[in-house]
């Protein structure tokens, strides 16, 4: 089965050590190891020079869909809970996100989005309508779901309550339009409920009603979610008229509104290519601030099947080969981010339209969830901590092209910073990840130059390789973040780090690492996966670092 099918229907170990002695620390770590490192085998260049663009906070973003235990659960427990909670919202998520410094906020879906009507999620509580939810009919329920919000929608969360929780984690909003089963005309009338000044509109005082007397001043609106599937099931040239008539004259109270249109599903060029040209055909590319990519990490069979069930593996029991299989398919994101860019520019010649990758992550087959009423919802490990880091720092490297990005998803689905379940709540190996990186937002991102030894396994008892190293390195004023990732299972790459063009004052940083490739947080052990400090002796430049099997490092470089 394809994907379109579908939708239609640490306890770290220890860090490493800068410098060219090798301290205790250093022979402590390295008798740790699986296998005994090789010297400096590998270069790490950063050209300070070459500035590749000004890395966009919003990449930095988050996916918050009525899917399974995201909404219900996980962000919404009501006012009334003996859960802490601000206004309903779950608190301790509120806290914990808010210090990642959070992007844009995708609400209400996926796929869901193309079904929902936001007029249901406005108004008192208790009058608000019921309606079955998108997910209902999902294969992937686990057994035994009982009916509730998750299969029919209550609408105690809805609009307001979205913005709220945006203002309260310092989040962007970015809502996604109905663009399937609602008129363009519901979409206007949405923007007004959001954005219309006080007094002037009924949605506006809807809003008010609400508890919102000032606008919300939302900037971001996706057109539709995946048009080529759930989101209508159009051809690109369909779509396109679509996009024009829900972009044409909405009213913005002035606001330069941010459209994103449906894009691809992976690399998907065709659907790209096609929506250009026709988009064009009326000079309607000014009307499209962004270009949204799909693209999951899901397939471990390893060539054996493409078949969107069968191809998936389990998200806390994974052999080696299918650790590189998954990091491998979210190594593919830079290609992506390249041919999609490419096509773009054959018709965007100026490149005014930004890539949006608006859902990307790891998609295991179910089985892990905390609770049968989250649908989607998977244990995050080690193995997602480098996905996550190898994927922002590809973005990183593409800064001049990404102009914003949101993980699927939040809380309780797929590739998550948290999970939680009535008062039990615990972050994954993921949002230490967010946490570590979140520095690099707003810094220049420089040209970096990797080179290291590939990491070899079996593919189906083939002899595959996959790129071991991977990083990105920022710099704002004096400030210079380096982060990278080791994939590989059992080695540790020994580095020169050159900073070309400027001299280093004093190294620190962290890292995320486990003896156990395996290991997560649960709600019994809720630290088990947690960053180390980095111990810094010698300072000089090449600095000499060794990157740890299986890990996430960020270096924090001061320069003079
Ligand atoms: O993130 C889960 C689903 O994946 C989204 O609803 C949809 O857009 C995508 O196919």
């Amino acid at each position: 089965m394809k994907r379109r099918e579908f939708i239609v229907g640490a306890a770290a170990t220890g860090g490493a050590i800068i410098g060219t002695r090798r301290t205790s620390a250093v022979r402590n770590w390295l008798s740790l190891m699986p296998t005994t490192a090789a010297a400096a085998d590998t270069r790490i260049e950063i050209l300070t020079g070459e500035p590749i663009g000004v890395i966009a906070p919003e990449i930095y973003g988050h996916f918050v869909e009525h899917l399974g235990g995201v909404v219900y659960d996980g962000i919404w427990v009501g006012e009334n809970s003996k859960i802490p909670n601000v206004g309903g919202l779950r608190k301790s998520l509120i806290d914990a996100l808010k210090k990642t410094k959070p992007g844009l906020v995708r609400w209400p879906g996926g796929c869901f989005a193309d079904s929902y009507d936001w007029r249901d999620g406005v108004g008192p509580r208790a009058k608000r309508p019921r309606h079955t939810n998108f997910w209902r009919d999902a294969a992937e329920w686990p057994k035994d779901t009982p009916d509730g919000p998750w299969k029919y929608e209550t609408n105690q969360f809805g609009t307001s309550d979205f913005l709220r929780f945006c203002k309260l984690t310092g989040g962007e909003p970015y809502i996604a339009a109905n663009l399937r089963s609602l008129s363009a005309k519901d979409f206007y009338q949405w923007v007004e409920y959001c954005n219309s000044p006080a007094g002037t509109t009924t949605p506006a005082d809807a809003r008010a009603a609400d508890g919102e007397r000032e606008p919300f001043k939302v900037r971001y609106w996706g057109i539709g979610n995946e048009s080529w599937g759930c989101g209508g099931n159009f051809t690109p040239e369909e779509y396109a008229g679509e996009y024009r008539r829900f972009t044409a004259w909405v009213p913005n109270f002035g606001m330069r509104l941010a459209f994103v249109g449906s894009g691809p599903n992976g690399g998907d060029l065709d659907w790209t290519r096609r929506f250009f040209t026709k988009l064009n055909e009326r000079r309607a590319l000014g009307a499209m601030w962004g270009w949204a990519l799909h693209h999951y990490s899901w397939n471990v069979s390893g060539g054996r099947t493409t078949d969107w069930r069968q191809g998936k593996g389990d998200a806390l029991n994974y052999p080696d080969d299918e650790w590189y299989e998954l990091l491998s398919q979210a190594d593919l994101m830079d290609s992506l981010i390249n041919n999609h860019w490419n096509v773009m520019g054959e018709i965007d010649r100026t490149h005014r339209v930004k890539l949006v990758v608006d859902e990307w992550g790891s998609w295991y087959k179910p089985g892990t969830e905390v609770d049968n009423t989250h649908l989607l919802g998977q244990q995050s490990t080690m193995r997602d901590a480098l996905l996550a880091g190898l994927t922002l720092d590809t973005f990183h490297r593409h800064a001049e092209k990404v102009g914003a990005a949101n993980i699927a998803q939040l809380v309780n689905c797929l590739q998550s910073l948290f999970i939680a379940h009535e008062d039990k709540f615990a972050l994954t190996p993921t949002y230490h990840v967010f946490d570590m990186y979140a520095q690099h937002q707003k810094a220049n991102s420089v040209r970096t130059v990797i080179s290291s030894p590939a990491s070899s396994y079996m593919r189906n008892a083939q002899p595959a390789t996959m790129r071991s190293l991977n990083g990105s390195a920022s710099l704002q004023g004096k400030a210079m973040t380096l982060t990278v990732t080791n994939a590989d299972l059992k080695n540790s790459r020994e580095a020169e780090i050159s900073v070309r063009g400027a001299t280093i004052k004093a190294v620190r940083g962290s890292n995320l690492a486990a003896s156990d490739i395996h290991a997560h947080n649960t709600f019994a052990d809720p630290r088990r996966v947690e960053p180390k400090e980095i111990a810094v002796t010698q300072i000089r430049n090449p600095l000499v670092y060794s990157f740890p099997p299986a890990s996430v490092t960020r270096l924090d470089i001061e320069l003079v």
